[in-house]
C-alpha cells in the first residue's frame, strides 16, 4: 500500500532553485533521491544519474543547469527533463527515477512504491 511521507514545507522548493534532498529505501540499499520545484509543480526523483549509477550534484542540492530549464548531471553533462526525468541529452540512456509526490496545506510528501519505502530508523 502507497504511504505519503512529510518531505518538506512547500515553501523550501522555489520554481527551478535548489532541491530538497531526502533519502529512501529502494529494496535493500539506502539511496540518495532529491525534490525539486518546476513550474510550480514538484518532482522527485532518485539522485542516480542514468548515465553511471552515480549522484548528479556536484554543488549539493544544485540540479538546475543555468537556464533553470534542465536538471544536469554534473559529471558528464547529461540533461533530463524536470517534469519527467527522461533523458533530453548527454550520455544518458533512459531516464530518471521518478518519485510520486503531492502537495497539501503547504506541506510537500512523497509517496512509497512497492521498491521505494522509507528509509528505516
Ligand atoms: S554520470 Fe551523469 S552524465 Fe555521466
Amino acid at each position: 500500500m502507497t504511504q505519503r511521507i512529510q518531505l518538506c514545507e512547500s515553501a523550501e522548493l522555489i520554481n527551478g532553485a535548489l532541491a530538497v534532498p531526502f533519502g529512501v529505501m529502494q529494496g535493500a540499499r539506502v539511496c540518495a533521491a532529491f525534490a525539486i520545484r518546476f513550474e510550480g509543480q514538484v518532482y522527485a526523483y532518485l539522485n542516480r544519474c542514468a548515465h553511471i549509477p552515480m549522484e548528479m550534484d556536484y554543488l549539493p542540492n544544485h540540479f538546475f543547469d543555468s537556464s533553470g530549464q534542465w536538471l544536469m548531471c554534473a559529471t558528464h553533462g547529461a540533461t533530463y527533463q524536470p517534469q519527467s526525468g527522461a533523458c533530453r541529452s548527454g550520455p544518458c540512456r533512459g531516464g530518471l527515477t521518478k518519485i510520486e509526490t503531492s502537495e497539501l496545506n503547504g506541506v510537500v510528501y512523497w509517496h512509497t512504491a512497492a521498491n521505494l519505502q522509507p528509509l528505516e530508523s
